[in-house]
């Protein structure tokens, strides 16, 4: 049987960096006996304070770069998810398994939430994100290293909701990346590349900005108050970061084999820009094709939806008789 793998990104922001190493290079580079589900979490942008103009536009943008980084829709499934309606039926069902005191654990419910006019969805968005990830009987959910929370707790709502009203759904397993599972803000190599962050950012890398942006964007990034370039993330987490953007990026080696190739910051910088301008060109030549022909992109989006539907239909038909809901009679 295909290898069922599934993930999602929140048009919260232009992508980075970090989006693309961390999970979309992952989604292309998934091997032909995957089955992969790939959508744009536009329920999830909802949770915090948003614009609708934007959140169409970064619906659209972020469809375009699923497409250009290389996901095939005749292999894959991409969606948007408010296109399929049953993700919105089955987090309600999660939301009658899940515990208030599991959700208030959650990190980013901690970071984001407690200031005035939090949303009830920041609480409650990790049960939709269990539904997304339930719906399609998911085995493998690759996700940047920020997400492992979310894909443990999607687990315990299956463990438990089967335990509770029999077989119901499969227990996905999480599916870190090797190298780049967090990839840090350039000038803040603290914090993890967000793209959330201001627009103009200078440790932010976007997926579509120019490659003199990226250049002068990698040759300011903050390193460390030593020269030597060595790799260890916790005392030297600038250069550190540089040297697993550059492995992820092309670069021949391990992040630590790379860094015994260089004496100066400099050079690895320069090396570090070539590699992500190199990378992301191919994407964005891809991106400004797709731009050009949005019939076909509409076409692609409507077709995953469909099929999207069909396959999680029946699962969610599944949960609604095991927890005790009746059908209408036909
Ligand atoms: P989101 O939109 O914040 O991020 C999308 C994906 O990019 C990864 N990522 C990173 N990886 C490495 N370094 C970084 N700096 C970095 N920043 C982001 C994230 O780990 C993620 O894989 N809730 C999710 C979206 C979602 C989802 C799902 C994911 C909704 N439903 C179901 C998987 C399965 C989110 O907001 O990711």
């Amino acid at each position: 049987m295909n290898h069922r793998m599934l993930s999602g990104i929140t048009p919260s922001g232009s992508l980075t960096l970090g989006n693309y190493l961390g999970a979309l290079k992952r989604f292309a580079d998934a091997g032909h006996d995957t089955d992969g589900t790939f959508f744009v979490a536009d329920l999830h942008a909802l949770t915090i304070a948003h614009e609708p103009a934007r959140l169409r536009r970064l619906t659209r943008e972020t469809a375009l770069l699923f497409l250009a980084s290389g996901i095939d829709p005749d292999r894959s499934t991409a969606f948007v998810q408010s296109h399929v309606p049953e993700h919105v039926a089955l987090a309600y069902l999660l939301e009658c398994t899940a515990y208030v005191g599991e959700l208030g654990r959650m990190v980013q419910f901690k970071e984001k939430g407690g200031r005035p006019r939090t949303r009830a969805s920041l609480f409650t968005y990790p049960c939709l994100m269990a539904a997304d990830i339930l719906l399609y009987e998911t085995d493998a959910v690759p996700v940047g290293g920020d997400q492992d929370q979310h894909v443990e707790l999607a687990r315990d709502l299956a463990v438990r909701f089967n335990r509770t009203y029999g077989e119901t759904f499969v227990v996905p397993a999480l599916s870190r990346p090797a190298i780049a599972a967090r990839v840090a803000d350039l000038a803040d190599p603290t914090s993890k590349m967000d793209k959330s962050a201001l627009e103009g950012a200078s440790g932010v890398v976007r997926m579509l900005d120019s490659p003199d942006v990226v250049r002068r964007k990698v040759m300011r990034a903050v390193t460390d108050s030593d020269s030597e370039v060595s790799y260890d993330p916790h005392t030297k987490p600038g250069v550190s970061n540089l040297l697993e953007i550059l492995a992820s990026c092309g670069g021949v080696g391990s992040p630590a084999v790379l860094a015994s190739r260089y004496d100066s910051y400099g050079a690895l910088k320069q090396d570090v820009a070539d590699a992500v301008i190199g990378a992301l060109a191919p994407v964005q030549a891809r991106y400004a094709a797709l731009e050009a022909e949005p019939g076909h992109v509409d076409e692609v989006l409507a077709a995953g939806a469909r099929r999207a539907r069909e396959r999680a239909a029946p699962v969610l038909d599944r949960a609604r008789a095991a927890i005790g809901l009746s059908e209408p009679a036909s």
